[in-house]
């Protein structure tokens, strides 16, 4: 089958993903049918309260799912090549060179037994025909770069002396050290004080303007978005239950989760940073999900059909879509009225 004309840089459709259940309990399904894409030059953002899938769809798209989760369906294609189907080795020479992740912990992206400077010139292994030293300068070029001052000294120190912000910082270097085209930064500013969060993002909005790749940011914080995404895909219980543009997405939510979401931190419209606000109730469970609508327990519009019949992917305006049986098209609305550009997975282009 031949690849569409114009792929995106880099696509997940209609991927399922489930984690082994323990003793035989039954799987729990962290991903359900989750369609997303990335264009060069864009910066998607990937939004939700803890245990929504977010870090296994960051896991998923760069190919490194924990041992225990099994690909249920669907596929995730980097310049249109079936990256899940690829042999481990294939996926590898892809990872790092391609596709690059800043992880939620920093501390995993590091060995604590090699100095930072070490990991970093290890991290250049694809720079052909480069020597160590000028791996090691352009590690120092890149810590400074991200902006940790004294990088020539950072280098000769061992991740647990770094701060918590240094250390995010220096995982973001190390993800940009393999100049990949599509980055993920999976939680970049969780755990950091908001002097530190507020640094971050600024980083990220330099990298934003300089770089032509394709920036997935996964994140709780509204805030992030805000400042940083041009499309954005709200995961709700494994499924994507929004997506739109950022400005749609604050002045014209489709989703009640998405509204609610909003409502709770109107912040998240000024771009101040901070986490997700708390919605009455919680994130049910995934083994098996719940029948109908996962947020309609939660949700003060849901009807009786809302808890036994699963929503349909409505579109609502250009490049906006929402799983919701309540959603209609933005049909009287003279600045958004064309539903297409959303399919029926809820990919957007
Ligand atoms: N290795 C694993 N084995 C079993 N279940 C897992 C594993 N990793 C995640 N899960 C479960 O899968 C679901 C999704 O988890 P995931 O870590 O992707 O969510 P998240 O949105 O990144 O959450 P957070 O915001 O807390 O990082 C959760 O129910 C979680 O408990
Ligand atoms: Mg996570």
């Amino acid at each position: 089958m031949s690849a569409p004309l114009i792929a995106p840089l880099i696509e997940a459709a209609g991927l399922s993903v489930a984690y082994r259940g323990e003793d035989g309990a039954p799987p729990l399904q962290a991903l359900r049918a989750v369609s997303i894409a990335a264009e060069a030059g864009e910066v998607v953002g990937i939004v939700g309260e803890s245990g929504c899938g977010k870090s296994t769809l960051a896991a998923a798209l760069i190919g490194l799912l924990p041992g225990n989760a099994v690909v249920t369906a669907g596929t995730v294609r980097f310049r249109g090549t079936d990256f899940l189907a690829l042999p481990e080795a294939g996926r590898r020479g892809l990872r790092g060179r391609h596709i690059a992740m800043a992880f939620q912990d920093p501390m995993t992206a590091f060995s604590p037994v090699l100095t930072i400077g070490t990991q970093l010139t290890d991290f250049q292994h694809h720079l052909a025909g480069q020597g160590r030293a000028a791996r090691r300068a352009r590690a120092g070029a890149m810590l400074a770069r991200v902006g940790i001052a004294d990088a020539a000294r950072v280098l000769d120190h061992y991740p647990h002396e770094l701060s918590g912000g240094m250390r995010q910082r220096a995982a973001i270097a190390a993800a940009l050290l393999m100049t990949p085209e599509v980055l993920i930064a999976d939680e970049p500013t969780t755990a950091l004080d908001v002097t530190m969060e507020a640094q971050i993002i600024h980083l990220l909005r330099e990298l934003r303007r300089d770089y032509h790749g394709a920036i997935i940011v996964v994140t709780h914080h509204l805030g992030v978005v805000g400042e940083l995404c041009d499309r954005v895909h709200v995961l709700y219980a494994g499924e994507v239950v929004e997506t739109a543009l950022v400005d749609d997405l604050y002045h014209r939510p489709a989703h009640p989760y998405t509204r609610a979401l909003i409502a709770c931190d109107p912040a998240g419209l000024t771009g101040v940073t901070r986490p997700l606000p708390t919605i009455p109730g919680r994130v049910p469970e995934l083994a098996p999900p719940p029948p109908g609508c996962a947020f309609a327990p939660r949700c003060t519009l849901a009807t009786a059909r809302c808890h036994i019949e699963a929503p349909p992917w409505v579109a609502v305006g250009p490049g906006q879509g929402a799983r919701c049986h309540e959603a209609r098209p933005r049909g009287c609305d003279p600045g958004g009225t064309d539903p297409k550009g959303a399919d029926a997975n809820g990919a957007i282009r």
